[in-house]
């Protein structure tokens, strides 16, 4: 927990009184009202739409709200852009990087102070970034090339950024939604260093434990209002649901009901070998009608490369895939989705929804050509998924792109989880970390769909870096480690402990 070096009386570092944000067709954020204490880690929670980002970007002048004012210390301030923000204190680190790949760490920290950079030496940039870096623990090389560190990297250089710039107030939106557990880590302890040394940490997140875990005080925000507003000493995670939901939401186990049947999806020997790097190394598994075999592992160990085998996107080095009893190795996403296949992949943005297509059209792009004549249905099934799944938007016909990134994704997986196309009783589903970025109501939903879809006789691959996930919701579970699947045990006879040692790749 952060110090509060703020004596009773003082003002807060900033108070947002009454603020009222616009967007064409929705209230971003509705008569929102939050204080920020000095020292403290504040968090933004809230579903996916609820209006974080954007009480985040009128807290640090990207957006000058339609109403509503602003207190610095206690003063009332109009902040007309980022810079003006910055320049009283206030820094924010974004959903989105904002890096330049072929520029170096020290010159990306630099970019954009129109004030100095230009007469900064090289070597005192690089002496400075190296300071910050050591003090907060962000271990950082100033003359690494942006392109080629892994995205934790860009996160550390993006805060290194914004202290070098003088931030007192930083702004982080959903900073570990991008992390691995262990670079989660990392970042709570140089958020604890942040806040001992006196500055605020605003922590936008949906994820319950994580605010519990390192925040002092926590917003609450649903549809641009603030629901809630405690210290979290003093809630607990089903207070925070309830605030976030709006209704009780139950995220307790679930498995099958009924013994596996036939297999499914066979994968014998699969293997993916480029440049030299394997990996893909040698994966057998087997996934039966009615069970969810889940893979856990750290992300990076081969579980993007996987998925998109067994969906045909990628060829394999060796190796067979067989769907529903037709073999479909090498040849292609078609041939897997007419063997009834469906995939959920990780780039869901990249690879999943068209961005200037409205979700009417995106809901069309991969159903069989009769379906394409039928806008009516489709249109349809849009309207159901949005109530289903409280996906925020304007309708059924904005365009995808215009979705916070958290609805955009569950737009993207009721089209494939949940799509009925006639003939196929049992399907085969491949879900690559389907919950990740969603918020807690969301997962309930998405793991329904999977409890239910497995009761209907599909059969599921579930991949995903999150441990808990794989735990509530798997009959089977193994371990894929540097390519290899290292470890398989029963959901029921599962351990924590051997489980995550195998993710790290221990082997006893
Ligand atoms: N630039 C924009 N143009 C139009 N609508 C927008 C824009 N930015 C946000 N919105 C809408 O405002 C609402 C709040 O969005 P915001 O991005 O603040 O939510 P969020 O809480 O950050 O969600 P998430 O957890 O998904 O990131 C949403 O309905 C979103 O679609
Ligand atoms: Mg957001």
């Amino acid at each position: 927990m952060g110090v509060r070096p703020d004596h009773p009386g003082a003002p807060p570092a900033i108070s947002a009184r009454r603020i009222v944000k616009r967007f064409p067709g929705v209230v971003a954020n509705d008569c929102v009202d939050v204080d920020l204490r000095r020292g403290e880690v504040h968090a933004l929670l809230g579903e996916n739409g609820a209006g974080k980002s954007t009480l985040a970007a009128v807290l640090c002048g990207l957006y000058v709200p339609e109403e509503g004012e602003l207190l610095i210390d206690g003063v009332r301030t109009v902040l007309h852009s980022p810079r003006d923000g910055l320049a009283r204190g206030i820094g924010m680190v974004h959903q989105h990087f904002r890096l330049i790949d072929r520029f170096t760490v020290a010159e990306n920290v630099v970019l954009g102070d129109r004030t100095q950079s230009w007469r900064l030496r090289p070597d005192r940039i690089e002496d400075a970034v190296a300071e910050i870096a050591e003090t907060y623990g962000l271990p950082l090389d100033p003359s690494a090339h942006i392109g080629d560190l892994s995205v934790g990297q860009r996160q550390r250089v993006e805060i290194v950024k914004t202290l070098y710039q003088g931030a007192r107030i930083l702004l982080l939106d959903e900073p570990t939604s991008v992390l691995t557990p262990q670079e989660a880590d990392a970042l709570f302890a140089t958020v604890r260093s942040m806040t001992a040394a006196g500055r605020t940490v605003v922590f936008i997140s949906h994820k319950l434990g994580e605010v519990l875990e390192i925040a002092d005080r926590v917003t609450v925000m649903r549809d641009g209002r603030v629901t809630g507003d405690v210290d979290t000493d003093s809630t607990t995670r089903e207070e925070l649901a309830r605030m976030m939901v709006g209704r009780e939401v139950d995220l307790s186990p679930r498995r099958a009901r009924a013994a596996a049947r036939e297999p499914m999806l066979r994968v014998e020997g699969l293997t993916l070998t480029r440049g030299g790097v394997t990996s893909v190394d040698g994966v057998d598994l087997e996934v039966r009608a009615g069970e969810i075999l889940g893979i856990a592992g750290v992300s990076g160990n081969g579980q993007r490369e996987l998925a998109d085998l067994i969906a045909g996107v990628e060829a394999p080095t060796a190796g067979r895939i067989t769907v529903s009893g037709t073999e479909v190795t090498g040849r292609g996403p078609r041939a897997a989705r007419a063997a009834g296949l469906a995939y959920v992949p990780e780039d869901r943005l990249g690879t999943g929804l068209a961005p200037a297509l409205s979700m009417v059209d995106n809901m069309l792009l991969t159903r069989p050509r009769s379906f394409l004549l039928d806008r009516r249905a489709a249109r349809a099934e849009a309207r159901d998924i949005i109530e289903r799944f409280e996906v925020k938007t304007t309708g059924p016909d904005a365009p995808a792109g215009l979705m916070s990134g958290g609805n955009a994704q569950k737009v993207l997986i009721a089209r494939e989880l949940d799509s009925t196309d006639g003939e196929h009783t049992a399907r085969v589903l491949v879900a690559a970390s389907p919950t990740r970025g969603l918020d807690v109501g969301a997962i309930e939903t998405v793991w329904g769909i999977l409890d239910g879809a497995r009761a209907r006789g599909e059969a599921i691959l579930l991949i995903s870096e999150d441990l808990e996930e794989v735990l509530a919701i798997s009959d089977r579970i193994v371990v894929l480690s540097e390519g290899r699947l290292v470890h398989e045990t029963t959901a029921a006879a599962a351990s924590r402990e051997a489980i995550g040692l195998a993710m790290a790749g221990v082997t006893p």
